[in-house]
């Protein structure tokens, strides 16, 4: 069992520590307590001298959740505070019966105060970069593992899982992958044999720790007239990478769940290509177990429409589906880099934040519909304070795409994701 404490203090005296891992209370009530995954505890604080005090409450362990707080004033009525204004039940907990709800992070963030932010409300990492080919593998010799090894292990200690993002893409590679020590371009079995070294030893190291691997990310075109992106990896080697690496993959962990990730996938045209891509790796028995839908998405899209109809053609093909990269951007989706325009805004007016609200609203209830075909539900970052979005596609034009505000505290369409 799991310990659970927290402490309480009045002013400035010593807080009290109290354990309420196992019972403290009379039976009957307790039984039931218990089952609804609720503990109660009583503290005695004497307050000598009139006036305003300030009553102190300290999770000591992480998970510890303050619901409510009873005032009893030594026969004085007693007093009921209400919630406080921070989020009391974490996405995890709401989502409990559902799938799990994860974020993306560095290994940065898992000190401080957003540790207790990402303990109170998820219950699934994902390396932001760390596990990427370019940083974890910077020459064919060295692996640099401290930052994926700190979250891994990070996420051991805490309970968490962790999906493992990624094994194989065209952007982040490192430079030695495609040329010899002439600099010349390596031949397809060079590369193949590359790519089986790379996904053997990173898998194989978290083998039992990383329940699911991105195993190709973003292989189709944006090009609507081809099928797969002309990348490196596909100049070299046809497509005969995207399924290697998925046999790769399951050959050093055979538990891992694996997936094909990408984005735009809920966009009809490239949703068909992704389709049809997916449907020749199963009729080919391809050890892939699911699809994941990146989720880089705005106020303006998708329709709820649109979002159930790709989750249905995809899982139509007896594939998992999991939101990988979550965010909901406050501005129409655009491809390229450009810089800011002159006038171009970037506030969080009231009115975009409850379109914001009503999209979260909206893609969670159609999760939720769909729980039988989605495992899990990643954010692609934990507030407002950092996304990649400030930069990309516009560098320095602030973007609003989370649950949590720039101060980590809930946004409006938290409380839209969590009441249901
Ligand atoms: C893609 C990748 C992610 C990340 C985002 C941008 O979606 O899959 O790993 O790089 O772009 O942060």
């Amino acid at each position: 069992m799991k310990p659970i404490h927290y402490a309480i203090g009045i002013d400035n005296e010593a807080p009290q520590v109290i354990d309420i891992t196992s019972g403290n209370e009379g039976r009957g009530v307790w039984d039931k307590m218990v089952a609804d995954n609720i503990r109660i505890a009583i503290s005695h604080h004497r307050i000598l001298r009139p006036g305003a005090h300030i009553l102190k409450f300290y999770p000591v362990d992480p998970g510890v959740v303050l619901q409510r707080l009873v005032i009893d004033a030594g026969g004085v009525k007693p007093s009921y505070l209400g919630p406080p204004e921070s989020p009391l039940t974490g996405l995890k907990d709401s989502y409990a019966g559902y799938f799990p709800v994860g974020v993306a992070v560095s290994p940065r963030l898992l000190s401080g105060p957003d540790t207790t932010l990402i303990l109170q409300q998820f219950n699934s990492l994902t390396p932001d970069n760390a596990m990427k080919m370019g940083p974890i593998h910077p020459r064919e010799d060295r692996y640099n593992w401290k930052d994926a090894d700190a979250i891994v292990d990070f996420a051991q200690r805490h309970g968490l899982r962790v999906r493992g993002h990624n094994l194989c893409w065209h952007q982040q590679t490192p430079r030695w992958m495609f040329t010899d020590a002439k600099g010349d371009t390596v031949s397809k079995e060079v590369l193949l044999q590359r790519l089986k070294d790379h996904i053997t030893t990173v898998v194989n190291r978290y083998r039992g720790k990383i329940y699911a691997w991105d195993v190709v990310n973003e292989a189709v075109a944006d090009d609507s007239t081809r099928l797969l992106r002309n990348s490196a990896w596909y100049r070299i080697c046809g497509e005969d990478f995207i399924a290697k690496a998925f046999e790769y993959a399951h050959a050093a962990d055979p538990s891992a769940q694996l997936f094909y990730n990408d984005y735009n996938t809920e966009r009809p045209e490239k949703r068909e290509r992704v389709y049809r891509f997916l449907r020749r790796l199963v009729d080919a028995h391809v050890p892939i177990t699911g699809v994941g839908l990146q989720g880089h998405w705005s106020i303006y899209e998708p329709s709820a429409q649109e979002l159930q109809a790709a989750i249905s053609r995809f899982s139509s093909l007896g594939l998992k589906v999991q939101i990988t990269e979550l965010d909901v951007s406050i501005y129409p989706w655009e491809k390229n880099h450009r810089t800011r325009r002159p006038g171009e805004e970037d506030v969080l007016t009231p009115e975009l934040e409850q379109r914001q609200a009503d999209q979260y609203r909206m893609m969670f209830s159609v999760f939720r519909r769909n729980a039988s075909h989605i495992n899990g539900v990643t954010f692609w970052n934990l507030s407002d304070k950092y996304t990649w979005l400030d930069n990309y596609p516009v560098a320095g034009r602030k973007n609003y795409p989370l649950l949590f505000d720039v101060n980590g505290q809930p946004k409006k369409a938290f409380w839209e994701v969590i009441d249901f």
